[in-house]
């Protein structure tokens, strides 16, 4: 089989991935989807003194998208909210030492669902409006590439 070139670092959080699972009653909670391969993300966190306490997600999505879940959830936890939504989607690629081009978009779920599950709990605190947190859109419209 041919060797796309997964780092070392994707292939670890592949293998061991931090943070899988779900938060009952989360402070925030978001979802996103890749319309093109229907994989698709959830984010949970909790919030506390307007840092990320508590993160954990569950996805239905590719090797890729599970390390990249996995390593947004390391990335944010523990920062203040307005961090955390600084996170770029493109950060968690790097952070991840690059993925396959192919394989590119799959960081999109990711810091996607994170800025989702935060949008969610500012809404529920008042501070956005709920149509203020509709999701981003893509930047790039790629398909999954399989
Ligand atoms: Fe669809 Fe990775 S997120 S293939």
């Amino acid at each position: 089989m041919a060797q796309i070139g997964y780092s070392k670092k994707v292939m670890e959080h592949f293998m061991n991935p931090r943070n899988v699972g779900v938060i009952e009653n989360p402070d925030g909670y978001g979802q996103v989807g890749n319309p093109v391969c229907g994989d698709l993300m959830e984010i949970f966190i909790t919030v506390k003194e307007d840092r990320v306490d508590d993160i954990k997600f569950r996805t239905f999505g590719c090797g890729s998208a599970i390390a990249v879940s996995s390593m947004v959830t390391e990335m944010a936890r523990g920062r203040t909210l307005d961090e955390a939504m600084l996170i770029t989607r493109k950060d968690v690629a790097d952070e991840l030492d690059g993925l396959p081009p192919q394989k590119m978009h799959c960081s999109n779920l990711g810091a996607d669902a994170l800025h989702a599950a935060i949008k969610n709990y500012w809404v529920k605190i008042g501070k956005i409006k709920p149509e203020e947190a509709a999701p981003e859109e893509g930047e790039e419209g790629e398909s999954c590439g399989r």
